[in-house]
């Protein structure tokens, strides 16, 4: 039994994470094919873009599949229209107010999970009355909390409070992190960067293998006074790590990240003038896969770890 399974219907509790410029219909459909959950990353996509990836991703599935809002996309309430529209049955908001859109998105019988990287936010986001929440660690890949807490800590922490499905995000690439975090009271998992490198990301592909060649430290979490985001310390990130040194305005932050650098970092493969996110669980990924590959590996790693864990004592 898993409540995870049962809310959203599918067969694994995986799910890949909403994703800029990597999560299109190819593999969204890809990892609900495998038995997982795909979401495709609005957060990059013009309206009709948005509605495009839908119309493909029903085409290439007949699995459930969500689309993850990050709050803070400029045409929301037109993104919200082709939700409705299209009949979409599972939404993961972020980056912004639970209560904005939940009740209205509920109302309309859509599944809606609020993504959070703290204790106070997951309340926040239980009291709006979301289905379940991603309880997401400092260590994850893209924007992300200013409290730095990481997976570890914050997994039992909200579960002491929170009664609603929890599923566990930062760090978790392979099925003995799986287990672990469901050992602290998750449900399930939401995995982002174990996808970038996959072979249906919308990634570059100069992208995808930097990521696989990015080691122990290679990432960092900076830009806090804007949204704090965690990327790979490339010259891009050298040119923000420069100005902080000149104690910068806010303005001045904006002035150099520019509006598409995230685009021309990993979606057009610029490895020195674009933002490349990505987690500090890149330093374990090591090939570029079919997205099917990371969902069955993840799950045999999961029960061979379980299987370990019965023989281990203490
Ligand atoms: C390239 C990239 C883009 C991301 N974009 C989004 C996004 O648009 N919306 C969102 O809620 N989370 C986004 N995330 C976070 C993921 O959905 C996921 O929660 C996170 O990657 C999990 O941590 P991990 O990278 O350690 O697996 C992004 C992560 C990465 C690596």
């Amino acid at each position: 039994m898993n409540k995870i399974n049962d809310l959203f219907a599918i067969k694994y509790p995986i799910i890949q994470g909403g994703m800029i410029w990597a999560s299109g219909w190819r593999l969204v459909s890809a990892v609900s094919n495998a038995g997982g959950l795909g979401l495709i990353g609005a957060g990059s996509m013009y309206p009709d873009i948005l509605r495009e990836h839908i119309q493909k991703c029903k085409k290439a599935t007949d699995k459930p599949f969500g689309v993850n809002i990050p709050m803070l996309y400029p045409n929301l309430e037109e993104i919200i229209q082709i939700i409705i529209e299209e009949d979409v049955k599972i939404v993961f908001t972020s980056a912004g107010n639970p209560k904005t859109y939940t009740s209205f998105l509920k109302e309309r019988g859509i599944i809606v999970v609020h993504v959070v990287s703290s204790l106070k936010f997951a309340l926040k986001a239980q009291e709006a009355g979301v289905d379940a929440i991603v309880a997401e660690g400092f260590e994850a890949g893209g924007h992300n909390g200013r409290d730095e807490t990481t997976t570890l800590a914050l997994i039992p922490m909200i579960k002491e409070k929170i009664d609603i499905p929890i599923i566990a995000a930062g760090g978790i690439a392979t099925g003995a992190a799986m287990y672990a975090v469901m050992a602290l009271g998750a449900n399930g998992v939401q995995v982002g960067s174990r996808f970038v490198a996959s072979e249906e990301a919308s990634s570059h592909i100069d992208f995808k293998k930097m990521v696989v060649n990015a080691k122990e430290g290679d990432t960092t979490l900076t830009l806090k006074e804007l949204a704090p985001v965690r990327l790979l310390k490339n010259k891009f990130y050298q040119d923000v790590h420069e100005l902080y040194a000149q104690a910068p305005s806010v303005e001045e932050l904006k002035v150099l990240l520019g509006r598409a650098r995230a685009k021309r970092g990993m979606f057009e493969g610029d490895l020195d003038e674009g933002e490349l996110e990505i987690g500090q669980v890149s330093g374990l990924i090591h090939d570029i896969k079919p997205a099917a590959d990371i969902v069955d590996t993840m799950i045999n790693e999961f029960l061979a770890t379980q299987k370990m864990m019965k023989e281990i004592s203490i």
